[in-house]
């Protein structure tokens, strides 16, 4: 291991290699995000800032971190899962692309912290989030900083939701944009990106077939239909679970079962919890579960399943296969845990496919070159991506794709800007 320094903090800076080959090979699913660096390369629109990111340390997140360079800016990376880094991906940005990266998958929570802390040691003007760990510790830690910093970008709905509540309780000091709000991000990350690398997390870990399996999915946001619509396409009888009246109502009319978790824990065979909240999965769930039952979490972080109350309802715990820990209770019943109860999309898998972080990456490094343009004239609040941004890319990944869409025709265009024709 090499000693921290400027190229950062990782595993083994001898997997640059193959990191490199990683990188390269996501790249290939990643145009619009091309694109947008080559353009950076030309123009320069970051040039002279400092960046701090905290994201998931992945090949898909170095292909952003370059588009972020070739723009100008000195990117400092590190991760934002203690589990979700890949090692491969992180020697090839410290030891190849010269980003000085913190991050080592499977790190405790004090080197988690501390690597945070590193990158904010190169004082950013800018913060880059995936769950606003970085944004809460230079709001708390480290405020001496706070003056330099212009403006800052969310990736995740945990984290927009974190910063909303400073932003309301006056705490927040500058502006942030909410990449996750953008319609080019959550409809298809948070839906298609979180459905398939939930199951295929779930597939490495355990092997277990889908098809007439209960699938209880508990929470119908965007990354909830996404996982529920997978489920069902590979053969399970989905259950979803909810609080929200109207998401309850949507995931019954899209045809899956609704039930409260107090029943729904009785038949599950797979849990999987997407709520953003806490504790989804409970002691009390823990005492109804079937024997063999295997939980999952794709939330942004492990407060989804009562760790601890699974702890307490088991005699005894056995790493059963790498990713799955099982928990034996006082009856004989064992409860499956898969990736400690976090991420298992990036945990056990690979995170979301690079065609899909393209577009949330390509809001990233768009709202960086938004932010250095207008921070000046933005309040310390939480922004909605610029409507331009998102439509250009989706129109950029229409093209990369091949695809046509329609325009309007003059008179189409009157008839919807007007209100005097009727019938
Ligand atoms: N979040 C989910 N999947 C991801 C990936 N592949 N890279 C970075 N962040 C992610």
């Amino acid at each position: 291991m090499q000693p921290e320094g400027k190229l950062g903090d990782v595993r083994d800076p001898s997997l640059a290699e193959e990191g490199v080959r990683l990188v390269e090979w996501a790249g290939r699913e990643m145009p619009v995000a091309r694109l947008i660096k080559e353009r950076f390369s030309r123009e320069k629109p970051l040039q002279g800032l400092t960046l701090a990111a905290c994201l998931h340390v992945t090949p898909e997140t170095a292909n952003l971190a370059l588009a972020l360079q070739a723009g100008g800016a000195d990117v400092r990376l590190c991760a934002s899962n203690p589990l979700s880094t890949q090692d491969a991906a992180a020697a090839a940005l410290a030891a190849v692309y010269d980003i000085p990266t913190y991050a080592i998958k499977g790190e405790d929570n004090d080197t988690y912290y501390g690597h945070i802390a590193s990158v904010l040691d190169a004082e950013p003007n800018m913060t880059m989030d995936d769950g606003a760990d970085l944004a809460a510790m230079l709001h708390t830690e480290r405020q001496a900083l706070l003056g330099g910093v212009i403006g800052g970008m969310e990736e995740t709905t945990t984290g927009v939701i974190r910063l909303r509540s400073m932003a309301k309780s006056g705490k927040l000091r500058y502006p942030i944009i909410a990449v996750n709000e953008a319609d080019t991000k959550h409809m298809f990350d948070n839906r298609y990106g979180t459905g398939q690398s939930t199951l295929d997390g779930i597939t490495r870990a355990t092997n277990v077939l889908f098809a007439g399996k209960n699938v209880v999915v508990a929470g119908y946001g965007w990354c909830g239909r996404g996982v529920a619509m997978r489920a069902r396409g590979m053969g399970a009888q989905v259950i979803v679970t909810e609080v929200d009246p109207v998401r309850a109502l949507e995931a019954t009319m899209d045809g899956h079962r609704l039930m409260r978790m107090d029943d729904a824990a009785r038949v599950g065979d797979v849990f999987v919890t997407v709520t953003g909240g806490k504790h989804a999965l409970d002691a009390r769930h823990f005492q109804a579960m079937k024997d063999e039952a295997i939980i999952a979490n794709s939330g942004h972080f492990n407060i989804e399943i009562n760790l601890d109350a699974l702890e307490d309802a088991a005699v005894e715990t056995r790493e059963v296969r790498p990713m799955v820990r099982q928990y034996v209770t006082a009856d004989g019943r064992r409860i499956n845990l898969l990736a400690e109860g976090r991420l298992v999309n990036l945990a056990a898998a690979e995170g979301h496919p690079s065609a899909v972080m393209d577009m949330s990456f390509a809001n990233q490094a768009l709202g960086a070159e938004y932010m250095a343009k207008n921070a000046a004239q933005m309040t310390a609040d939480v922004y909605d991506v610029p409507l331009e941004i998102d439509r250009q890319v989706a129109s950029l990944k229409l093209e990369a794709m091949g695809q046509e869409m329609d325009v309007l025709s003059e008179e189409q265009a009157a008839y919807l800007a007007g209100w005097e024709t009727g019938t």
